[in-house]
């Protein structure tokens, strides 16, 4: 079968930063499959390769690698791309086109519509199947994101449609699944009987400017937090599912998600420098720090500390399970300190448990001591990209790493308080946490991990 990913957004900054080596990685990998890169920013492919494309990238890659010059909103958009698909399918005998939106959610709707049309004029002697990828955020609030989702599913079929949360594709999270459901001692402890409390940090070092065209519309909620941060908290806190099936998975996330209420409780910062090397100074937030509980039976009263942004000082990505702390009630020892879980995703993949060991030459005194799972020590520096797994997964028709349109529209309530335009927005000086994270902590009686 010949595959082909048509990628809208095939120059910006996802497709060359994740999907290009990606797509490489599985050609390498003997996957087989052409792209056809849109975009506007060059003329044809000779231009698109030499600015855009690794000059070492090898031929593997290159060969299969096309450019089309493309502006959706041309006229003749529909019949250039049309007429370029229909070149790719003449004496073929079984095609599918992968479309791939990597676009702003603005876009979606037109480039929906224009897919359907272009589908609808292919003719072909051959067996045609398709297949359409939408990015996250899906939509840009919860009602944007159930229209573009009728308007997809008018042209494709629930089995065709893969919405895309790159989280799902990373190590940390599927691990995060079977270290729950494959081990009883875990099971054990992990409920409100055992959990004092959970924080979620995600400290980014980067900026957004050199993508502001696409972040200034977006923010930090529509970034990380609807997607990436509720599919952690989904993973942290479902309960055991039937089965590992994608279905399964879904059912219990989707419980969780429907028993988190609207955030009430949650502040938002932008970095002081944001758009001045373009003199384009925007209030879009890239900080924001949130405190949310999954009101099931098991997780009910257990405070979700969540804090994440860009331009911070250290890149730190970790996940704290405190456990509570009866023991130093119960051996009247207020120095005894909690157990606690901390998966680190953020330089690299630990997993620690904490526990208290006496130290030698004392009298009954002990120490915080921690078990150290290493991710690369202990399986070898090998794990594929999370994006390599999404699109093998795509190409191979398997959705177990995708996240439901349910998902998708509780998540989107459950940020909306987040969403609206008027709120106070504090500017912090690049590599400083904004105020408003520690004044939480205090406000809520706990300390950020460190
Ligand atoms: C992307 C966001 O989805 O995820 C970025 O758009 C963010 O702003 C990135 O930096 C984080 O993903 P990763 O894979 O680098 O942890």
């Amino acid at each position: 079968m010949k595959r082909i990913i048509i990628q809208y957004g095939g120059t910006g900054d996802l497709a060359l930063k994740k999907l290009y080596p990606a797509y490489q990685n599985l050609m390498e990998k003997d996957f087989s499959f052409e792209v056809l890169a849109l975009g506007r920013r060059y003329a044809n492919r000779q231009d698109f390769l030499s600015n855009l494309v690794d000059p070492q990238a090898p031929a593997t890659f290159t060969d299969h690698l096309d450019y089309l010059y493309f502006d959706m909103d041309d006229d003749k958009a529909v019949s250039i791309l049309s007429a370029r698909l229909q070149s790719m399918i003449e004496n073929q005998n079984e095609v599918e086109f992968i479309y791939y939106l990597a676009l702003q959610p603005s876009l979606y709707e037109q480039a929906i519509h224009q897919i359907k049309e272009v589908d609808g004029s292919l003719q072909c002697m051959c067996t045609l199947t398709k297949k359409i990828v939408v990015e996250k955020p899906f939509g840009f609030d919860l009602q944007s994101a159930q229209r573009y989702n009728e308007i997809l599913e008018k042209a494709f079929t629930d089995k065709e449609i893969f919405r895309v949360d790159h989280y799902l594709g990373k190590e940390f999270m599927q691990n995060l699944l079977l270290m729950r459901f494959h081990n009883d001692i875990i099971r054990r402890i992990w409920d409100n009987r055992t959990i004092e409390s959970i924080q979620i940090i995600f400290d980014e070092t980067h900026g957004v400017d050199q993508r502001l065209g696409f972040y200034e519309k977006i923010g930090v909620v529509r970034d990380t937090i609807q997607n990436h941060i509720m599919q952690i908290i989904t993973y942290l806190t479902m309960s055991e599912p039937v089965s590992l099936s994608p279905e399964d998975i879904a059912v219990e996330k989707e419980k969780v998600l429907r028993s988190i209420s609207p955030i009430s409780e949650f502040h938002m910062g932008r970095y002081e420098s944001l758009g001045m090397n373009s003199g384009h100074i925007v209030q879009t937030p890239t900080y924001a720090a949130f405190k949310l509980f999954v009101n099931t039976y098991y997780f009910a009263d257990i405070p979700i500390y969540v804090r994440t942004g860009k331009m911070q000082k250290d890149a730190k990505s970790l996940i704290y399970i405190k456990f509570k702390n009866l023991t130093k009630q119960v051996m009247h020892d207020p120095s005894i300190a909690e157990n606690g879980v901390i998966i680190t995703i953020h330089p690299e993949l630990t997993i620690d448990i904490s526990m208290n060991l006496k130290m030698p030459n004392t009298s009954w005194k002990s120490k915080p001591v921690r078990f150290r799972f290493n991710q690369s020590e202990t399986f070898g520096a090998n794990t594929p990209e999370a994006y390599e797994q999404i699109v093998q997964k795509i190409l191979t028709a398997d959705k177990s790493l995708f996240p439901t349109m349910k998902e998708i529209s509780e998540s989107w309530r459950i940020v909306q308080p987040m969403l609206s335009d008027d709120l106070p927005v504090e500017v912090y000086p690049i590599r400083t946490l904004p105020r408003f994270a520690a004044q939480m902590a205090k406000d809520n009686d706990f300390t950020w991990f460190d």
